[in-house]
């Protein structure tokens, strides 16, 4: 069993992941600035695992804080998901995406060095593999990167590549989620976006509650069976049990320093998939016109899952249905707690 610290565990996917991680039997404890997350995550993530679970307010760019962390939790492994991912803001603001996710992942591998703690997964992105020149991607699709928010990834995937090459004791994953969605069966914790959200889920889901009126859907002239945009959706808790394979793999790897994983499903849903999976479910109208083409999209992307399920043992077993009602039930729990 591992003691592992989380960077960002009080996010979307890093409180999914802590939760995965205490039913596995790891000792978890949260490392978040709070920029985009609330402290009362962690209560609830207490009352999913019924067990306390320390959070460390600070930021990774702070090099002491980091390892004070680690050395007085005695963690013996990192799972790195803190960071800024807004494609739009990360044009607008590049600096402060290469400061949060470059600066910030450097600062963090220095104080892992500090204190002699070499196994560390990172949260990257099929943002990596830039324009599909062919589908389903696997990890050996070239990347590239379209805007800075992706090369904060890429050169974080390359950083890292360079840094196992010249330490053969790093036990490093690199996981590609592709795009995560959903929330815990427990409707506790979620995915709640200050403002409006970017991400086709959680509008969808604002739209059902009234919170907004109408989804756009970027473009229906895409070259795809309906028109509009194929993704490959992943259920945040198959994302989250992912982690737990990738670092159990490389808790026992001999060999490699460094690998790379997607973590997908390998099935592409269209956005009038999405509305009317979400509508049928659940029993909601998602009002909906048809809006020009969003900048920088891409009208396919879709996972090749062989190389996790053959080197993790690990698939995604939840469906669309369980996406749509989970998002729902996190929805409706959260405007109760007014959250
Ligand atoms: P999130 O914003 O919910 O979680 C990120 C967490 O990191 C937040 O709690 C935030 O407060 C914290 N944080 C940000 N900067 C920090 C800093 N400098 N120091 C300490 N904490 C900091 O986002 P998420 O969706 O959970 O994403 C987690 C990771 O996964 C990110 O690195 C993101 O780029 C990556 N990723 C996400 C998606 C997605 O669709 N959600 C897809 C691919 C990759
Ligand atoms: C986006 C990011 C990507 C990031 C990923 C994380 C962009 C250009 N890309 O990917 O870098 O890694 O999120 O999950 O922002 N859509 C609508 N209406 C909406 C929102 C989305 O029609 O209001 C469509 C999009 O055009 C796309 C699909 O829904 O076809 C999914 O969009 P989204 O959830 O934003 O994810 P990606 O674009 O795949």
């Amino acid at each position: 069993m591992m003691k592992v610290l989380l960077t960002g565990g009080a996010g979307y996917i890093g409180s999914h992941v802590a939760a995965s991680l205490a039913a596995a039997g790891h000792d978890i404890v949260c490392f978040d600035n709070l920029s985009n997350s609330r402290a009362d995550v962690i209560d609830r993530l207490e009352a999913i695992t019924g067990k306390s679970v320390p959070l460390v307010v600070g930021d990774i760019r702070d090099r002491v804080a980091v390892r004070d962390a680690i050395t007085s939790h005695g963690a013996n492994a990192v799972i790195h998901f803190a960071g800024l991912k807004a494609v739009g803001e990360s044009v607008a603001e590049p600096l402060k995406y290469y400061d949060n996710n470059v600066r910030g992942t450097l600062s963090l591998i220095e104080a892992m060095v500090d204190c002699d703690v070499r196994t560390l997964v990172f949260s990257s992105s099929a943002t990596v593999y830039g324009e599909p020149q062919y589908l389903p991607l696997d990890e050996a699709h070239p990347t590239s990167a379209t805007n800075p928010y992706g090369r904060t990834k890429l050169m974080v995937e390359e950083m890292l590549s360079d840094i196992a090459a010249a330490d053969p004791a790093w036990r490093i994953a690199v996981l590609r989620y592709f795009n995560p969605v959903g929330a815990h069966a427990s409707g506790l914790i979620g995915e709640n976006p200050a403002g409006t959200p970017n991400n086709l889920m959680p509008y969808i889901s604002r739209v059902a509650a009234g919170r907004l009126s109408e989804l756009p859907v970027f473009g229906n002239d895409y070259d795809t069976p309906d028109g509009t945009g194929v993704r490959d959706y992943i259920h945040v808790e198959d994302l989250a049990d992912g982690h737990v394979a990738a670092l159990d793999r490389i808790g026992a790897e001999e060999e490699e320093a460094l690998s790379v994983w997607n973590l997908g499903t390998g099935q592409g849903y269209s956005v009038l998939d999405m509305i009317t999976a979400f509508e049928r479910v659940n029993g909601v109208r998602i009002p909906h016109r048809i809006e020009p083409r969003r900048a920088g999209d891409v009208a396919s992307c879709y996972a090749s899952a062989a190389r996790a399920r053959d080197e993790l043992g690990w698939a995604a077993r939840r469906g669309l249905d369980d996406m749509c009602a989970s998002t729902w039930r996190f929805e409706r729990t959260a405007a109760m707690r007014n959250t």
